[in-house]
């Protein structure tokens, strides 16, 4: 039996030459994800930006300093956790992206999630959230934990916070988005005495 880092990196082998969508004719690589390939929390975000295309590392920007200093704040080291995106290349000029750059990413995204299995995942923004849930308001679900049972992937503990570039913006946000991410250990004990 293969350990999660080969079943990882043998996928990630497989993606990087992916063209099933316009995105990898314009950037300069496939930002796979990173992370601990054992992690019990797996944050899901949007699309790679201008940094993460040049080092092919998610969350290397703007957003993930805000992301890197929540996750000091709960003492959860970065190196704990997976990090990755619902479209795994940058679009042009950091445009949101589009339904079917994300339906065409989703496999790719299916099949980390299964081998990491992480007992949370947390996604981050309404692109994220809607991967999933297609009907949820990110304004009305954020902070709440809802167990969602997803084709091929099976029984999800899904946790939706806002965006970290949101909260850079918009002060109301920010203080959800911190008050949100103070519940991740709660949760995470509470998952772990249940299971
Ligand atoms: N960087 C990422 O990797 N994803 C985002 O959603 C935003 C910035």
């Amino acid at each position: 039996m293969k350990s999660k880092l080969q079943q990882l990196n043998a996928l990630n082998r497989l993606m990087s030459s992916c063209a099933a969508c316009t995105l990898r004719s314009g950037c300069s690589r496939v930002v796979f994800g990173s992370g601990n390939p054992t992690a019990k929390i797996m944050f899901i975000g949007e699309a790679p930006g201008k940094k993460e295309d040049e080092l092919g590392i998610p969350f290397v920007g703007s957003s993930g300093r805000i992301l890197d200093a929540m996750l000091a704040s709960i003492n959860v080291p970065r190196e704990d956790v997976y990090l990755t995106n619902v479209c795994k290349c940058r679009p042009p000029e950091n445009r949101d992206p589009l339904p079917e750059e994300i339906a065409q990413c989703w496999p790719w995204l299916e099949k980390q999630i299964k081998i990491i299995d992480p007992k949370i995942i947390v996604t981050l923004g309404k692109y994220a959230l809607n991967s999933f849930l297609p009907d949820a308001k990110i304004s009305q679900v954020h902070g709440q934990l809802i167990n969602i049972d997803i084709k091929k992937i099976g029984k999800i503990n899904l946790f939706p916070l806002h965006h970290p570039a949101a909260a850079r913006i918009n002060r109301k946000t920010r203080a959800l988005f911190e008050a949100d991410f103070q519940k991740i250990p709660q949760l995470l004990e509470k998952i772990k005495k249940e299971s």
